[in-house]
């Protein structure tokens, strides 16, 4: 069934998204990290429109979105006291914790799992939202394994007619999605990076294992998948003369390339096509997916740059180096 999708202004949309919410339909809301695609995550039935709509695989969970930290208590148990020092310094923000399913949560949420991700997003329309409805079961609101949607116009490209409403706020302002920690494992783990970087975890925790890669694979199903993939062919390039000489030899057989790369490379980029993320690394991460999107749909060859340092540079390459699927130049 087409549906026809609106975009409506996040705070002129919300009555609406309420109780299409209550009724047991999606509605796309916006994050600080990216737009989610939501569902009453007490609503098996709802839930199930989601991977429908997205066309993602059964066996990959979702995130279940909350209004205040302690409604994790609706959605979990054994809540560990770690949870709680976690949100006092992280929520809301772009961090999910993975705890011990309760059973109100219908299993169609967690893909047959006994755990759950929960998040409280950075977004006052989506916290008003799940305040008035429900805590929302969503993932990124892209069709599954393209990159994901940092505007309402994104999410449109990629589930027109599959969902009736998208609440506009804006573009996102971090950019890539929220760090996954599991706190259900011996050690706490993180199963995804993001923007709140290991570093910032381990001084709250202590102690965090990052990249434990057999043991991340096996217990975060999406990482598994071909994820935040461009239409188009993609490579990441380790220098910017590197990327240059990729790029000429491109042209030279006739193809359409594009340089993806931050203004600090302007005099060597200058006089090729060029898809600008900004100066800092922050502006690369909130900019890495629209430039992907914006790249897709005029070239054939993306070159994306390289970061290098750790913290949010590592977690941005994490995404990049899934987008290139693994092809470095
Ligand atoms: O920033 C975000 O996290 C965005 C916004 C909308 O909140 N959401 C998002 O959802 O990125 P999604 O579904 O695209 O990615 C969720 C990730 C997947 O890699 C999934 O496998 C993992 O979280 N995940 C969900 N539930 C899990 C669980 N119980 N145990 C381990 N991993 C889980
Ligand atoms: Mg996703």
């Amino acid at each position: 069934m087409e549906l026809e999708t609106r975009i409506v202004k996040a705070e002129k949309g919300l009555d609406e998204a309420v109780s299409l919410i209550k009724k047991g339909e999606l509605v796309v809301f916006p994050t600080e990290t990216v737009y989610g695609l939501g569902a009453d995550a007490f609503n098996g039935k709802a839930v199930e429109k989601i991977f429908a709509a997205k066309g993602r695989p059964q066996d990959n969970p979702l995130i279940v979105h909350i209004a205040s930290p302690e409604q994790v208590r609706d959605i979990a148990v054994d809540v560990p006291s770690e949870f709680f020092l976690l949100a006092q310094k992280f929520m809301p923000g772009a961090l999910t914790v993975v705890l011990p399913k309760s059973d109100k949560i219908p299993f169609v949420v967690t893909a047959g799992g006994n755990t759950v991700a929960v998040r409280m997003p950075d977004n006052k329309y989506a916290r008003e939202l799940i305040a008035r409805s429900a805590p929302l079961a969503a993932p990124s609101a892209n069709r599954s394994k393209h990159v994901s949607p940092t505007t309402a116009q994104h999410v449109y490209d990629d589930l027109k007619g599959e969902v009736g409403l998208i609440l506009d706020d804006g573009p996102c302002g971090v950019g890539i999605e929220s760090t996954v920690l599991d706190l259900t494992s011996e050690m706490p783990a993180i199963l995804r990076p993001g923007a709140v970087t290991a570093e910032m975890l381990a001084e709250v925790l202590g102690e965090v294992s990052l990249h434990g890669k057999e043991l991340k694979i096996a217990k975060s199903p999406g990482m598994k998948y071909e994820h935040y993939a461009p239409k188009v062919t993609t490579v990441a390039a380790e220098s910017v003369s590197s990327a240059v000489e990729y790029y000429d030899g491109m042209l030279a057989e006739g193809k359409h390339p594009v340089l993806v790369f931050r203004d600090i490379y302007r005099d060597v980029t200058q006089d090729r096509n060029l898809v600008s993320l900004g100066v800092t690394a922050e502006d690369y991460m909130r900019n890495v997916y629209s430039a992907l999107r914006t790249a897709e749909k005029l070239y054939d060859v993306i070159i994306i740059e390289t970061l290098k340092g750790a913290g949010i540079e590592r977690s941005v390459m994490n995404r990049v180096v899934k987008a290139a699927g693994g092809k470095i130049v």
